[in-house]
């Protein structure tokens, strides 16, 4: 899609489709009013007569209106006005490219980004329409025979400002948008990939692919280089397939020489099924986005190479499948670890943990300004917090916080949940250091204070996305998420 920005009066603009907003109760915005206006009123007798009540998400698409140069009007619903904000402009943006798709609109100037919406300025409003309307026309038919017919026909989109000023700090949102997109668009692809086609070696693959435009150094390790290693953990949940494990380094350097990096480390898991503690067969399709947390490393990495962010950067990401087999782990198997600590491998299902924590060990040779890592690693983060907001530990106050900030910044939420050391008791283990689960309560929290075992000398942050990395029902499907809390983060690093 291609977007640009313009300062221009609505009403004599040249356009196939000119988009305004109304309020709830009928109330105009300034440029629906300017439309109004040079309409002689069409608009307010339209609503009087009860077309459009403004409710949040409601559109109504007018021809020939007379008065104005656009070819066509869409109005959209804005909700109440004091309620305006971030999430309803996002959604109304929405629902703008939507009806503009129904009804084969190729092309379309909105007015809607000269809105005042609380906390955000010309560059916040331009960037988020450029996500939501990306967000909108992505389509996943790589694995379709006959090609969706459903394709977005809106192809180009300008956005008005209200003034010079704004038009430099909207020209940065559409840059910074379109990266961030483009990562988005890149994690969902890889999610959504079935696990016969992505499996470890095919993220290895795409890693070497992406290593190739010259701005990444990407390593792979072998299973031989990880025994090496002493990555025991990683090592036994890849025993029961027959996909061969990998360790995916990309590392950017796109900062000072001897600035450090931040890591970004993210679950590289390509299908999930618990292993010899094996899932339930309901939903068990779902395992496949168990590589989100990775997608979201690849993700990351193409926003910041694409925006050539002044920072260096790694991603590490582990990746195996999980699998029963006569030669899977077991429960009651005892693993060393690459930090020299040995686990009770208690249950199998439990094997994010396992892969990440000697990825988090590895990650720790980059002496990282910080470590984020991202996976899809508890259903009981799902019962938590919903689909709403990912989960966000972490066992530095000010990296929190500023992952916090990042996420509502780019409406793509996290919330905190502690790391008080009385839950470390449950993971408790007889034989060995510890077992790599404890009981059903606070499940999200046992296995973040797991990770945190791995990370006691580093700036470390957890994002658990299981409930926010794919979309099941009829909208099944990779989210993208967390790439714009990600960008957001490593924008501000700068
Ligand atoms: N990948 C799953 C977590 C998951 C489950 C995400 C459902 C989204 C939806 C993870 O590997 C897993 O199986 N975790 C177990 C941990 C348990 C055995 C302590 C879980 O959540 O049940
Ligand atoms: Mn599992
Ligand atoms: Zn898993």
């Amino acid at each position: 899609m291609q977007f640009s920005v313009e300062n221009a009066k609505p009403d004599q603009l040249q356009s196939a489709c000119l988009v305004a907003g109304v309020f709830a109760g009928g109330k105009l915005t300034a440029a629906a009013q300017t439309i109004d206006k040079a309409s002689h009123g069409y608009l307010s007798k339209l609503i009087k007569g009860g077309a459009l009540e403004g409710r949040s998400g409601q559109t109504l698409l007018l021809f020939q209106v007379p008065g104005i140069a656009a070819e066509r009007l869409l109005l959209v619903g804005l909700g109440m006005e004091k309620d305006f904000k971030l999430p309803t402009y996002r959604k109304a943006m929405h629902q703008t490219v939507r009806a503009l798709n129904d009804n084969g609109v190729k092309q379309a100037t909105s007015t809607l980004s000269l809105l005042a919406v609380r906390d955000t300025d010309a560059y916040q409003r331009a960037r988020h329409a450029v996500e939501v309307a990306e967000e909108a026309n992505y389509r996943f038919d790589r694995c379709k025979g006959k090609k969706d017919n459903h394709k977005p026909t809106l192809l180009k989109l300008a956005l008005l400002v209200a003034s010079r000023e704004e038009l430099r700090a909207a020209e940065r949102g559409l840059r910074d948008g379109i990266a961030i997109a483009a990562g988005v668009s890149l994690a969902k692809d890889l999610g959504n990939l079935p696990p016969n086609i992505c499996t470890p070696s095919y993220l290895a693959n795409e890693a070497r692919k992406f290593g190739k435009g010259g701005k990444l150094k990407v390593t792979v390790l072998e299973e031989a280089q990880m025994e090496k290693l002493g990555m025991g953990a990683l090592l036994a949940v890849s025993r029961g397939s027959r996909q061969p494990a990998k360790l995916i380094i990309m590392e950017y350097r796109g900062g000072a020489k001897n600035a450090k990096p931040q890591v970004l480390v993210g679950k590289g898991i390509t299908f999930d099924s618990g292993g010899i503690s094996i899932k339930p067969s309901a939903a068990m399709d779902e395992m496949k986005f168990d590589m989100c947390g990775a997608a979201c490393v690849f993700g990351a990495l193409k926003a910041v190479m694409q925006l050539g962010l002044k920072i260096n950067l790694v991603g590490v990401v582990p990746s195996s499948e999980n699998l029963p087999d006569g030669n899977a782990v077991k429960p009651a198997d005892i693993v060393k670890t690459m930090s020299g600590q040995t686990v009770e491998i208690l249950n199998t299902d439990a094997e994010g943990r396992l892969i990440l924590c000697d990825a988090l060990t590895y990650a720790q040779r980059f002496k990282p300004a910080a470590i984020v890592d991202m996976a899809t690693l508890t259903g009981a983060c799902v019962i938590a917090l919903g689909n709403v907001v990912s989960g966000l530990f972490g066992n530095d106050d000010s990296l929190v916080k500023e992952l916090w900030n990042a996420g509502e910044k780019s409406a793509d939420r996290a919330w905190q949940l502690p790391l008080y050391d009385d839950y470390q008791d449950g993971l408790k283990s007889n034989f060995a250091d510890f077992a790599n689960v404890a009981g059903r309560e606070g499940g999200a929290i046992t296995a973040a204070c797991y990770l945190s075992r791995f990370t006691k000398d580093m700036r470390w942050a957890h994002l658990d996305i299981a409930g926010t990395a794919w979309k099941n029902g009829a909208e099944k499907g990779a989210t993208g998420r967390p790439v714009p809390l990600l960008v957001q983060y490593l924008l501000e690093c700068t």
